[in-house]
């Protein structure tokens, strides 16, 4: 079987095809023929070398992704064969609080990851998709969709009448404004481009703003919210952008610290401001199997769909990787199998 791995260095250059056995699944496992995969910021970060320099190459990497049952280990009990199925992305985290042992059980690092023609996978490490979905759409599941879940509803509670703050247009940012959508929440999005934020509006974007043109958007925040500023900030920014975050905050609001689109660390943190909202701040780290199901329910009650910028053929992997490095994209960039 073809698998994309990366091979003799970090780096996109490094990333190409490789032949593989087809795995043979053990015990409790499934053999699974992937369908799509969608990628995610964090995978040109394992690609780079960035999250993990030590990772052992040849490494596939990718972690989120929708296959075909198509093998059967004993005593498999959950599924059946030609069900469709995602592979969670902590692979031990079914509910409940994570552990600091299951960090060593996610996807695409350290564990090998999807951009594979076959992978095998426990069955306690997979859930179902809605029917609704197609392949590409059901595969942008695991990471983008769980993460905004997790921020918006499992934690954030959203609930009718809130104001929800998400930045940019990518996966995480629109699975956030669709999961607050459905709770009823007024939702202000910012965007570098006056394109996308129209196309968000079209989403249900209620409030949009253009980071580059309003440097100062937490102003524009508080001006959009009567002063009082916003129940929840989903930050996917990270460096350049928790700071404003929290001055776009409402005294008692939640922020969701999620993202390093800008950076890892933040100068200056403004311990004062944090106080004066006595902000709670909740970093997120994906989320657990019950979640991502509960997720599935919602969506597939909702007939909510995905929002996917394009799709790429299996044997352009890598122009897919370089192309959600551009950050052009609007939505997830996904590649089909
Ligand atoms: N903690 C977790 O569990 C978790 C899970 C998933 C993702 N993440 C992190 O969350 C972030 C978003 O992930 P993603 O997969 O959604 O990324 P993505 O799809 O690549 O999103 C990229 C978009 O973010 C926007 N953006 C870039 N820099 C920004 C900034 N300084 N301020 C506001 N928006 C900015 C841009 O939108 P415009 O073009 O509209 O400006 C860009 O197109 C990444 O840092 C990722 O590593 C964390």
């Amino acid at each position: 079987m073809k698998v994309y791995a990366i091979q003799d260095g970090f780096g996109l250059d490094h990333v190409r095809p490789l032949e593989k056995q087809i795995p043979v699944p053990g015990t409790g496992e499934l053999l699974i023929k992937m369908r799509a995969v969608s990628l995610n910021s964090r995978d040109l970060g394992v690609i780079d070398g960035f999250y993990n320099p030590h990772l052992k190459l040849p490494f596939i990497p990718v972690s989120d992704g929708v296959g075909e049952v198509v093998g059967l280990g004993e005593n498999v009990t959950r599924f059946k064969l030609g069900q469709r199925v995602s592979g969670i992305f902590t692979q031990s985290w079914i509910s409940g609080e994570p552990t600091q042992e299951g960090w060593v059980s996610t996807l695409g690092n350290p564990l090998d990851g999807l951009l594979a023609e076959y992978v095998v996978l426990p069955e306690q490490g997979l859930v179902h998709v809605p029917d609704h979905l197609s392949d590409e759409e059901a595969a942008t599941l695991a990471c983008a969709g769980v993460t905004a879940w997790h921020a918006v509803v499992e934690e954030g509670k959203v609930k009718s009448g809130d104001t929800v703050l998400v930045q940019g247009t990518g996966g995480v940012s629109l699975f956030a404004l669709q999961f607050a959508k459905l709770h009823g929440a007024n939702v202000i999005l910012t965007s570098s481009s006056d394109d996308k934020l129209e196309r968000a509006k079209a989403l249900g974007a209620d409030q949009v703003i253009n980071y580059k043109k309003t440097p100062e958007w937490d102003k524009a925040v508080l001006e959009l919210t009567d002063g009082r500023g916003a129940d929840l900030v989903v930050d996917l920014g990270g460096a350049a952008t928790l700071n404003r975050s929290l001055q776009a905050l409402r005294v008692g609001g939640q922020i969701s610290i999620i993202g390093i689109l800008s950076g890892a660390s933040v100068e200056n943190f403004d311990i004062i401001a944090a106080i004066l909202r006595k902000a709670r701040l909740q970093a997120i780290n994906v989320g657990s199997r019950d979640m991502f199901e509960s997720m599935n329910s919602a969506i597939a009650q909702n007939a909510l769909h995905p929002v996917i910028d394009r799709v790429f053929p299996f044997e352009q992997s890598v122009d897919a990787l370089r192309y959600l490095s551009k950050g052009t994209h609007f939505g997830k960039v996904c590649i089909s199998l």
